[in-house]
């Protein structure tokens, strides 16, 4: 019998993704959802929707992701809660109800980028302390694996939207039967497609770069906020394997291998597209912006493999989106 699958937030960025990768497979019936078909702040009409349709698998791809606009504005940080924390413990509680299986998806802006890290028992030194070349980069014998946040390292968001993010986890863990949230940062892959649908940042730098050959002005990236990208059809495809591995319900970490900082993966989508201007290095602090972001926050996983690099992943995607 085909499993049911409930996607809510089918023409995001990832919500997209899913719903290709499960219409795949003649195993699955795919429901996808978007805006135009439910408001999730509606709880009501919510649970009396799913309730109706009753899904084994319950997908939830939907969240409020502008981490700057609700850093300071009580009307978008209450948007933010709705969306982020109070929706998905709604959630959580029907597919209990059900006895379907809940999936969450969260941020490495759950961290703070400030984890003390231990190496041969003597503590590293700490990140990049304002000449943000990214931690990883200093001193030979520093590596990256050593400044990677696992599943089980403790949360302690820098942010309003991290914050939202985090007791979203938390109420999803609390009320779910079972449940996987699995966190990622960066994602690319085909821009989302929803009324207020928003492009990943090397479609952005794409452009970017494109005028800036145009006109000769060099382009300024910041050369800090170490993390790593996730591809949403590598997510999409893995969120797929944690479901029909069976694996035990809990936190998952998801992304594509590489860590790296904006500016890092900027040089790569120039030198893969052939576009060639100049790039110039500049610390987070450049660029003020409401919201602060952790230093380094690179997700590392005890659980899955390690996904492809995003390199691959990035010169995949550029073939495709031609
Ligand atoms: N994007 C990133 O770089 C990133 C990084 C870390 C974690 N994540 C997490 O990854 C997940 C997927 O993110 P994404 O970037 O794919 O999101 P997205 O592209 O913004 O998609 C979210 C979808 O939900 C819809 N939606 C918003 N409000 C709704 C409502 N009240 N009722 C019904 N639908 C509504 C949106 O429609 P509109 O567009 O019309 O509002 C959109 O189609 C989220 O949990 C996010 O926090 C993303």
């Amino acid at each position: 019998m085909k499993q049911k699958i409930l996607i809510l937030g089918a023409k995001g960025m990832l919500g997209g993704e899913l719903v290709r990768i499960f219409e795949c497979d003649e195993n699955y019936e795919v429901i996808a959802w978007d805006k135009e078909d439910i408001d999730v702040t509606d709880h009501v009409r919510l649970k009396q929707k799913i309730d109706g349709l009753w899904p084994d698998i319950i997908c939830n791809a939907i969240a409020y992701n502008a981490v700057d606009a609700c850093e300071d504005d009580y009307i978008e940080q209450d948007r933010a809660i709705a969306l982020n924390t109070t929706y998905p413990e709604t959630l959580a509680k029907i597919a209990k109800s059900l006895q379907a299986v809940c999936v969450h998806y969260s941020t490495d802006y759950v961290f703070d980028g400030e984890r003390p890290v231990y190496k041969d028992g003597a503590l590293s030194p700490s990140c990049c302390g304002g000449s943000c070349r990214g931690c990883m980069y200093r001193g030979s014998e520093d590596t990256i694996e050593n400044y990677v946040y696992v599943e089980d390292d403790l949360p302690k968001p820098l942010s309003r939207y991290g914050q939202t993010k985090y007791d979203g986890e938390q109420a999803v863990s609390k009320c779910a039967g079972r449940y996987y949230i699995i966190r990622l940062s960066k994602l690319f892959g085909m821009p989302a497609v929803s009324a207020a649908g928003k492009k990943s940042f090397f479609d952005v730098m794409l452009e970017k770069g494109q005028s800036c050959m145009e006109s000769g002005e060099s382009i300024r990236v910041v050369d800090g906020e170490v993390s790593k990208f996730t591809y949403a059809p590598d997510l999409a495809l893995e969120t797929k394997a944690i479901i029909e591995d069976g694996s035990e319900s809990g936190v998952y970490h998801i992304v594509n291998d590489g860590a790296c900082t904006w500016f890092d993966a900027v040089l790569e989508l120039y030198a893969l597209t052939g576009i060639n201007v100049h790039i110039e290095p500049v610390t987070p602090e450049t660029f003020q912006r409401p919201a602060p972001r952790p230093r380094c926050s690179v997700l590392g996983t005890t659980k899955r493999e390690t996904l492809r690099h995003y390199k691959q992943a990035l010169a995949e995607y550029l073939e495709l989106s031609r």
